[in-house]
């Protein structure tokens, strides 16, 4: 079966969903459920239909591009990823694996191959924190990670819950409707670019992810007292980006000390009201990013640093309200599918590593109710979440093509 990736195709594609963003290229930026995330929704659902695929959207948007196969009954397999975007940040990310997996599936129907299983291609629904607060909604609320009551207890920036901002959207019924039980799927496999340097730096083309780290994310809610910069002196003052600003660093000295490698942290997000040049800050809201591949250290930093918020804001008579955002497990990736990856590759005589994912992705949550595993492919400087994020065609186009080959391979089985 020769299977050939249309890459040209492929790009121009990526190109133009690309073009749907708040910001000017090269940034990106396509938060969910904005004007510029409904156009790229609508572009890809005509691709998907122009490929002949059945195509669904479930109550908060994860929308399934199916396939059919001729045992229509038997659990599908599924690929996909996401093409929500961070402000400011890259193309690529997220949107490799929708059209990548698109492509895929279109070079098997081109190969004329017919899928046993059925082949479905699913783009998630907010897999990025950026509106909600919270990653991967859509996978959250498919695998039942998340109840239906984040529908009116999310809310962005602007106050709107989830539910009124999925409503403006044309999304109607309940979030209980989105749950998949697990079965649904025969497998499940992402297709990534890696964000990170170790593809590009080993000069090898293809990662196999075997598993992916557990993400955690803190809200820091500090208040001391406002007051004029000129009027208060610095006895007295309860300057609380004072306190952010030992907290800040922290973070940093919790993962540093963590004793490994895997043991990240970062402060994203900094609210400082009322943010005058001449008023002492009143209030900071911080957002506390914490990963590691061993969830027992990530554990132990999160409670360092939720032990450092008090211990540095109470000398300070600053008090520091901490929320747990998040604290997910992480996932091993399904042998019997990484190995499908890993033969994939052998017959099209790609060498590939297997590795950790460090950034999460859907596949963190799809790993619950179906074997799972990822595809990484080389990004340039392994740079991501910034506007000179980049996968070439080659790249990509070996991605797309072992996808399709494993594809095709968990469909027969
Ligand atoms: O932050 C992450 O790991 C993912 O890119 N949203
Ligand atoms: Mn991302
Ligand atoms: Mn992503």
């Amino acid at each position: 079966m020769t299977i050939e990736i249309q890459i040209n195709r492929l790009s121009n594609e990526l190109e133009r969903l690309a073009s749907y963003s708040d910001l000017p290229a090269p940034a990106l930026s396509r938060v969910v459920f904005t004007e510029q995330d409904l156009l790229a929704r609508s572009y890809v659902k005509q691709l998907c239909e122009e490929a002949g695929l059945v195509v669904r959207v479930d109550p908060v948007g994860n929308t399934f591009a199916r396939w059919v196969g001729s045992d229509a009954e038997a659990p599908a397999v599924a690929t996909g990823s996401h093409i929500d975007a961070i402000p400011n940040s890259g193309r690529f990310d997220g949107t490799v694996g929708v059209l990548g997996g698109l492509e895929a599936i279109r070079a098997l129907q081109r190969s004329g191959f017919t899928p046993r299983r059925s082949l479905e291609l699913v783009i998630f629904t907010s897999e990025e924190p950026t509106r909600f607060g919270l990653g991967c909604l859509g996978s959250r609320l498919m695998v039942g990670a998340l109840d239906e009551a984040c529908g009116t207890r999310l809310r962005d920036q602007e106050g709107r819950t989830l539910d009124e901002v999925r409503a403006g959207a044309g999304l109607v019924g309940p979030l209980s409707a989105v749950r998949r039980p697990t079965g649904s799927y025969s497998s499940f496999v992402e297709l990534h670019i890696e964000q990170g340097p170790i593809l590009e730096r080993e000069q090898i083309p293809i990662g196999v992810v075997t598993a992916i780290a557990a993400p955690a994310t803190l809200r820091v809610s500090l208040e001391g007292e406002g007051g004029h910069a000129g009027g208060v002196l610095m006895p007295g003052r309860r300057d609380a980006l004072c306190a952010a600003a030992e907290i800040v660093l922290g973070v940093e000295a919790a993962a540093k000390s963590s004793g490994s490698i895997d043991s990240v942290a970062t402060v994203g997000v900094c609210n400082v009201f009322p943010g005058a040049v001449n008023i002492i800050p009143s209030r900071v809201q911080l957002e506390i990013d914490v990963r590691d591949t061993d969830q027992a250290r990530r554990d132990a930093m999160l409670h360092a640093i939720m032990d450092a918020c008090q211990t540095l804001s109470r000398p300070r008579k600053v008090s520091a309200h901490v929320e747990i955002l998040n604290r997910d497990a992480p996932a091993a990736c399904d042998a019997t599918v990484v190995e499908a990856l890993a033969k994939a590759c052998e017959t099209q005589h790609l060498r590939f590593q297997r590795m950790v994912s460090r950034a999460y992705h859907d596949s963190l949550f799809m790993a619950r109710i179906a074997p799972a595993a990822m595809l990484f492919i080389p990004c340039r400087g392994g740079v991501s979440h910034r506007p000179d994020e980049y996968a070439s065609p080659e790249a990509i186009a070996n991605g797309a093509l072992v996808l399709a080959h494993a594809l095709a391979s968990l469909s027969q089985f």
